[in-house]
């Protein structure tokens, strides 16, 4: 049985978690959706997963206009799991209610705790604590990748009702600031030119201007350009200077970069463990 695992990522859990969620489950395509033009896209799996960080309470813009261009399938089973870093909320009701709207119907809905990647209010944690969450997040897909195996419908998870009522009202307030929210970005003197923000930017949300940084305002904060800076010379706001950057250990530069590239191959996982 095939499973097309649709990605997005801004430090490569979520990659992570769809790697080791196609070994698990064997004959899988990992797509990453930033690299899916705004045209309709069609799977032909039996089972498509969406794959993706969770974005303040929420499901991140990206993700959204994903959604407006899959095609619909009553056939499939449909599946999602909201990566996060312990506050899921109500993201994964949200893009039920979503799919909803769009004549899909989400089947099951995971959520899968990491290290948080939120420079703005710290760096990701203790190595010994990041390393919990990993071991944590190895054992839930193993949970995950039985239930889809199987196409189980249930519940979507979520976080206790306070979470859910409170945050999901800061989501709906935050959303429409975020593609401008890139005017915290500034560079301080480490930095060496390398390109590697505009490269990385799974939006092409960055221009250089004198080998420098310039953030154009359609913004999607995933933060892979200031996590994946070499010389840790992007900050946000007036405190990240302080705090130490986060990337997926398992996670290649060369990984993201494909992420962000527009032509490319798919990455086919066959095997199955
Ligand atoms: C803009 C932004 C907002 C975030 N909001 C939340 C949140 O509401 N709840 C949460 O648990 N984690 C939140 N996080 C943390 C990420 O969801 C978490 O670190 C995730 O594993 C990152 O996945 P990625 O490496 O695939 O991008 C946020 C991260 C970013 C960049």
């Amino acid at each position: 049985m095939k499973t097309d695992l649709f990605y997005y990522t801004g430090t490569g859990n979520s990659l992570w978690t769809a790697r080791t969620l196609a070994q698990k489950l064997g004959d899988a395509r990992i797509i990453p959706i930033s690299r899916i033009p705004g045209e309709a896209v069609e799977s032909r799996a039996d089972r498509v997963g969406i794959i993706f960080p969770v974005h303040m309470w929420g499901v991140p813009r990206r993700v959204i206009a994903f959604l407006n261009v899959l095609a619909k399938d009553p056939s499939r089973y449909y599946f999602a799991v909201a990566v996060n870093a312990g506050q899921v909320a109500a993201t994964l009701l949200q893009l039920k209610k979503l799919m909803h709207t769009k004549g899909l119907s989400l089947s099951s809905g995971f959520e899968i705790v990491m290290p948080t990647n939120y420079i703005p209010w710290g760096g990701p944690g203790p190595k010994d604590k990041q390393i919990m969450r990993f071991t944590k997040a190895g054992e839930k897909i193993k949970t995950i990748a039985d239930a889809v195996a199987k196409r189980e419908k249930r519940a979507v998870e979520r976080g206790p009702l306070w979470q859910n009522m409170l945050f999901a009202w800061f989501n709906r307030l935050s959303f429409s600031h975020v593609p401008t929210m890139d005017k915290s970005f500034w560079v301080d003197d480490k930095c060496n030119s390398c390109g590697i923000c505009h490269t990385v930017c799974p939006c092409g949300n960055i221009e250089l201007k004198e080998g420098r940084p310039v953030w154009l305002h359609h913004c999607e904060q995933c933060l892979a350009c200031i996590q994946w800076c070499p010389p840790a010379a992007i900050q946000f706001g007036k405190k990240t200077q302080r705090y130490e950057r986060y990337r997926h250990p398992e996670v290649k530069l060369s990984d993201m970069i494909a992420v962000s590239t527009p032509q490319g191959e798919e990455e086919k996982i066959t095997e199955s463990v």
